[in-house]
C-alpha cells in the first residue's frame, strides 16, 4: 500500500451506479423530463455535497437513436450526469435478469424464484453475459471521463464485475467499490454459478464497503472459503496485493429533512393530514414494493392487532406508501397483486362506513390524477376538488370506495416511465391507472411528521433509509420505531427502536400494541438515542470516509493473474 498525495480541496469523484439520481422520460424526439428516482442509493448519496461530483450511470429509458443519446446526455449534463445507454435485450438480461432476479432475492436471502427456478437455471448463462457486457460498457464510459487523481466509486450488486474492468483498463485508477444491500452468508453466495468470477472482481477493488461488520465478515468468509484466499482483519490477501474490506454504515442529509418541516408547505400538509386523521394514531410504512420489504407480512401483522384489540379499531389507521419498482420482473408484479387483495381483505374486514384501517398509499402523476379524477366523477359523480391537481400532494379518497386509497401526486406531470398498471375499486367497478414511482419529498416529510409508529419490517434490508429519515422528522412527536432485526438499520437504531422478527406477526402484532401505549418518557429516550445517530452519522460522513479510505489505501500493486 502506497501513501497518496494529499487530497485537492474539492476531490473529483466519479460516482458509478446503475441507475442515475434522475430517470429520463422522453417527451419529443430531443425533448426530456427528468424525475428523481427513488431507492436508498439515491436518497442516501444526494446527501453527499463536499465533492466535485460526476454521476455515471443508466437513465432509465431505451434510447436507440443518436438524436435522443445526444439530446439526453445534454440534458443530464445540467445535473452532472453521464448516461449509459443500455438498449432493450440488455436491459431485460442484465437488469431485470440477472440483477434483479438472481442476485437481488439471493443477496436478501430469499432464494431464486419458485416457479421459475429451472428457467432461471438454464437462462443463467445468456444473463450473466449481459451482466458482464453492461459492466464494460460502464467501464467505458467510466474510461472516457476519467481524469488522473478521481476516485471511481462503484456501487451496489448491479456492477460487481466493474472494479476489474476498470484496473484493466488503468491499474492506477483509485476504485472503491460499496453494496447497498446485505451480502450474504458464504453459504448462500456458494450456491451463485458465477460466484468466483464476482468475487475476483469485486477484489480487484482497492477498498471494498458494506455497511455492516456482518456483512463485510460473510465478503471476507466467501473469499477465503470460495477463492481459498487469506482473510486478514484488514482485508483479503492474494499474493501479495491486499484489498481493504470495512463496513462504512450509510446515513441519510437530516439537516434537509429537519429542514424541510419548517416549510409553509409541508406545515399546510400536516395541518391537513392532522385534521383528516384527528382523533386515530397514525402507522406508517413506505417502501418500495419490493419482496424484501416484507409488506404483506406487515398488513397481516396489523391485521391481527386489530383481530386481539378490537378496542383500537377505530382509533388507528395504517398509511402504506408503496413506491412501484422493477415492474417489468413478474416477481414484482405478483407481489402488487398480493398486497391489493390483502388490503382489500382487511378493510372490507374492518373497515367502517367513516373510516377504514390501511390506506394504501400509491404515487400518480398529475396528468394521471386528472384521467383518474374524470373516471371517478363519470363512474360515481364524486368531484376531486381540481386544486388538489396542481397544488396539493396528498388527496384523500374516501367512503363509498371500498378500499380507499390516500394518492400521492407529484406536482408536475413528469413521471420515470416506469409506471404500474393497477385497479381502483369502487362497489363493483375497477379503475384502471397508473402509478408512478417517485414521492413528492414534502409529502413525505408532513406524512413522517404525523406519524405516531413507522413500521420497517424488511425481511432483509441492507440498511433501510426510511427509519432515519422517520426519525430526522420525529423530533417534536418522538413517535416509536418498529424496524425489523433483519435490516442494517437495526445495529445503528437498535437501542432506541423495538426491534422485531418480521416473519413472527404474533410478535409484530405485539409490538404495535407496545409501541401505541408506550410511556412518553420512554419514547423520548428511545427517540434522543436515535437521533443523536441519525444527525450524527450523516450521508456526507459516510462518503468523506468512504473516499478518504481509497485514497489512504489504494493499491499500486497489478491484479493477479487468474487466468
Ligand atoms: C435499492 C438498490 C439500489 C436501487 C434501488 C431502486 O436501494 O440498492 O441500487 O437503485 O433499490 O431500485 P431500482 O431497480 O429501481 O433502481
Amino acid at each position: 500500500c502506497e501513501k497518496p498525495d494529499a487530497r485537492p480541496l474539492r476531490q473529483r469523484l466519479l460516482v458509478v451506479a446503475n441507475r442515475l439520481p434522475v430517470s429520463a422520460v422522453r417527451r419529443g424526439e430531443d425533448s426530456w423530463s427528468l424525475e428523481m428516482s427513488a431507492g436508498g442509493l439515491v436518497s442516501a448519496l444526494l446527501g453527499v455535497k463536499e465533492f466535485e461530483a460526476r454521476w455515471i450511470g443508466w437513465a432509465g429509458v431505451n434510447v436507440p437513436d443518436e438524436v435522443g443519446q445526444k439530446s439526453l446526455t445534454k440534458a443530464l449534463a445540467e445535473k452532472r450526469c453521464i448516461p449509459v445507454f443500455l438498449d432493450e435485450e440488455i436491459v431485460h438480461q442484465y437488469y431485470n435478469g440477472y440483477c434483479n432476479n438472481i442476485l437481488w432475492p439471493l443477496f436478501h436471502y430469499l432464494g431464486l424464484p419458485q416457479e421459475d427456478r429451472l428457467a432461471t437455471t438454464r437462462s443463467f448463462q445468456s444473463q450473466f453475459a449481459a451482466y458482464k457486457k453492461a459492466n464494460q460498457m460502464f467501464a467505458d464510459v467510466v474510461h472516457q471521463h476519467y481524469e488522473e487523481g478521481d476516485v471511481v466509486w462503484c456501487h451496489d450488486y448491479h456492477l460487481m464485475f466493474l472494479p476489474k474492468c476498470l484496473k484493466e483498463y488503468n491499474n492506477s485508477m483509485k476504485v472503491g467499490w460499496f453494496l447497498h444491500t446485505p451480502f450474504p452468508s458464504s453459504e448462500i453466495h456458494r450456491t451463485l454459478p458465477s460466484r468466483s468470477d464476482l468475487l475476483r472482481s469485486v477484489l480487484a477493488a482497492d477498498l471494498v464497503g458494506f455497511h455492516t461488520y456482518d456483512y463485510a465478515r460473510h465478503f471476507v468468509s466467501a473469499c477465503t472459503r470460495i477463492l481459498g484466499l487469506e482473510g486478514t482483519p484488514e482485508g483479503v490477501e492474494d499474493q501479495g496485493r491486499l484489498t481493504r474490506v470495512a463496513a462504512f454504515p450509510i446515513g441519510i442529509d437530516s439537516d434537509r429533512f429537519i429542514r424541510a418541516l419548517e416549510l409553509p408547505q409541508v406545515q399546510d400538509h400536516i395541518k391537513e393530514l392532522k385534521e383528516r386523521f384527528a382523533g386515530r394514531k397514525v402507522m406508517l410504512g413506505v417502501d418500495r414494493l419490493d419482496m424484501i420489504k416484507g409488506i404483506p407480512q406487515k398488513i397481516l401483522a396489523f391485521e391481527k392487532f386489530l383481530e386481539e384489540n378490537s378496542h383500537w379499531r377505530d382509533k388507528v389507521v395504517l398509511l402504506q406508501i408503496a413506491v412501484p419498482t422493477r415492474t417489468d420482473v413478474p416477481e414484482y408484479q405478483k407481489l402488487t397483486s398480493q398486497v391489493h387483495e390483502i388490503v382489500g381483505r382487511i378493510n372490507g374486514r374492518f373497515g367502517t362506513l367513516t373510516a377504514v384501517p390501511i390506506h394504501h398509499l400509491m404515487c400518480i402523476s398529475a396528468g394521471n390524477f386528472k384521467r383518474m379524477a374524470g373516471l371517478l366523477s363519470d363512474l360515481c359523480g364524486i368531484a376531486l376538488d381540481p386544486g388538489h391537481a396542481h397544488g396539493s400532494n396528498v388527496v384523500m379518497l374516501s367512503a363509498p370506495f371500498s378500499s380507499p386509497f390516500l394518492i400521492a401526486h407529484s406536482q408536475t406531470s413528469m413521471y420515470s416511465g416506469k409506471e404500474l398498471q393497477f385497479g381502483l375499486h369502487i362497489e363493483k367497478q375497477t379503475l384502471a391507472y397508473k402509478a408512478d414511482r417517485s414521492l413528492d419529498f414534502y409529502a413525505l416529510c408532513a406524512l413522517y411528521a404525523v406519524t405516531d409508529v413507522a413500521l420497517v419490517t424488511s425481511l432483509r434490508d441492507g440498511m433501510n433509509l426510511v427509519s432515519y429519515e422517520f426519525v430526522a422528522c420525529q423530533d417534536s412527536k418522538k413517535g416509536v420505531l418498529i424496524l425489523s432485526e433483519f435490516a442494517g438499520a437495526a445495529q445503528s437504531l437498535g437501542a432506541g427502536a423495538i426491534l422485531v422478527n418480521p416473519w413472527n406477526i404474533t410478535e409484530v402484532a405485539d409490538s404495535i400494541r407496545q409501541a401505541l401505549t408506550m410511556l412518553p418518557e420512554e419514547r423520548e429516550k428511545r427517540h434522543q438515542h436515535n437521533f443523536l445517530h441519525v444527525t450524527t452519522h450523516t450521508a456526507q460522513e459516510w462518503a468523506e470516509t468512504f473516499v478518504s479510505t481509497v485514497e489512504t489505501f489504494y493499491n499500486t500493486i497489478p491484479l493477479c493473474n487468474h487466468n
